[in-house]
């Protein structure tokens, strides 16, 4: 009972789902996608967990990949979003692979691997449909051939990506790849080195083999989860991270009161009205207001009254014996009932990814290997128990705190 609201990050779990996708999709290689503090889970513990079992990793910004340099991570990092010119400099002080998809930008990656003399490798996107980033496919071969042609410059992958890949038709999907692979090999027979092919996100990477090329990159699929919930789970595939609270007040409303801002919320009958210290500030959407359910004692409770910053209340009226610091389930398992993240999203009218994604900075994040606990990072760094010889006087200290005294107080 040491967190109000925290999540558990089950490595073992990640790292089995890793293993499975590797097994799945062999002979091509991973590139995990880790972008968004790998959605939620912790950019840094994760890549360092999974770089034994994967080849690459993709982040969106500089700063990610810098923060994954930073935490003592080898491998590749593909950044996947196009980068500013002005962040060349740094993009080559850090080792990290940028998608060119500007002249001015290969100009300005070009000419600072020049000043260092050793080539700075990169990769180009190549939009066969996505309507996102990219080169048009029309434009790719005289785009390809005057980026290849800079000095200091090294090709080292092509990609494309899917906007469909979870739809239950994958015909457009089939036709993205057919017109991307016959790109590459126009560019090929053009005498053009092309190392690295790539096209499957998760979806692709488990409903259509053929796109599996040189590197699958996953996400989702990596953290336990299908990008659609009407998918059928794939086999050996489990969530990585459950998100739970504790109940800290329990209250008795009589019939008439209201719950919450807006007293949006009216209840119909003497009530017992419980309190979790979970809110949009933590990643749980206002949308839920009214709307979602919790577990408690093994039951799906409704939230009753508006989500508010920092605080949540639901229904405990027919759940007999719920009681003040109950462990709460927002998403998980609890007492043989489920309610997966999915669910959760749907009721947020949102996707699990965005669930993921916006899990707060506040939350607690308990890294375990099956029951043994590895790590707790908390919004004040590494959380650690210090009990000094002769076990008098456990301190708690936070790396991100001075210790002996920094913090001063009146
Ligand atoms: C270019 C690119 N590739 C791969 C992925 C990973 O997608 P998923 O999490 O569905 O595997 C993303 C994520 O949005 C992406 O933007």
């Amino acid at each position: 009972m040491r967190f109000p609201t925290w999540v558990e990050i089950d490595l073992d779990v990640f790292e089995q789902n890793l293993a499975r996708i590797q097994q799945a999709v062999d002979p091509a290689r991973v590139l995990l996608v880790v972008k968004a503090d790998a959605y939620g889970h912790g950019a840094a513990r994760l890549a360092l967990a999974a770089e034994p079992r994967v080849a690459m990793f993709g982040v969106a910004t500089l700063h990610e990949g810098i923060e994954l340099r930073a935490a003592g991570v080898t491998r590749p990092i593909l950044i996947l979003s196009p980068t500013l010119p002005v962040e060349a400099e740094e993009i080559l002080d850090y080792g990290l692979l940028s998608s060119v998809d500007t002249l001015e930008f290969a100009q300005r990656l070009s000419e600072a691997a020049a000043r260092r003399g050793s080539p700075a490798g990169f990769h180009i996107e190549v939009d066969t449909g996505m309507g996102r980033t990219g080169v048009s496919e029309a434009g790719a071969p005289e785009f390809v051939a005057r980026v290849a042609a800079l000095p200091g410059l090294r090709l080292d992958g092509l990609y494309t990506h899917f906007p469909e890949s979870d739809a239950p038709d994958l015909g457009g999907s089939r036709e993205q790849l057919r017109r991307f692979l016959q790109l590459v090999e126009r560019l090929r027979a053009a005498g053009v080195a092309v190392p690295r092919v790539h096209a499957a996100n998760s979806g692709a990477a488990v409903r259509l083999p053929e796109a599996r090329l040189d590197l699958v990159r996953t996400g989702i699929l990596a953290y336990g989860l299908m990008p659609r919930t009407e998918l059928e789970p794939f086999p050996g595939i489990r969530p990585v991270m459950s998100m739970k609270s504790r109940m800290v007040q329990v209250r008795e409303f009589p019939a008439g009161a209201t719950v919450s801002y807006g007293r949006t919320f009216t209840c119909k009958r003497p009530s017992r009205i419980g309190v979790v210290p979970a809110g949009y500030g933590h990643g749980l959407s206002w949308l839920l207001s009214n709307h979602g359910t919790l577990l408690v004692r093994g039951r799906r409770v409704p939230i009753v009254g508006t989500v508010t910053m920092d605080l949540t209340m639901v229904d405990l009226t027919d759940v007999p014996g719920a009681q003040v610091y109950d462990e709460v389930v927002i998403f998980g398992s609890q007492g043989g009932e489920t309610l997966g993240a999915a669910e959760l999203a749907a009721g947020s009218r949102t996707l699990v990814y965005e669930v993921l994604c916006t899990l707060g900075k506040r939350v607690v994040r308990v890294y375990r290997r099956g029951a043994e606990e590895d790590q707790v990072t908390t919004l004040v760094g590494e959380r650690s128990v210090v009990t000094p010889p002769g076990g008098e006087g456990v301190r708690v200290e936070y790396s991100r705190v001075p210790r002996g005294g920094g913090v001063r107080f009146r």
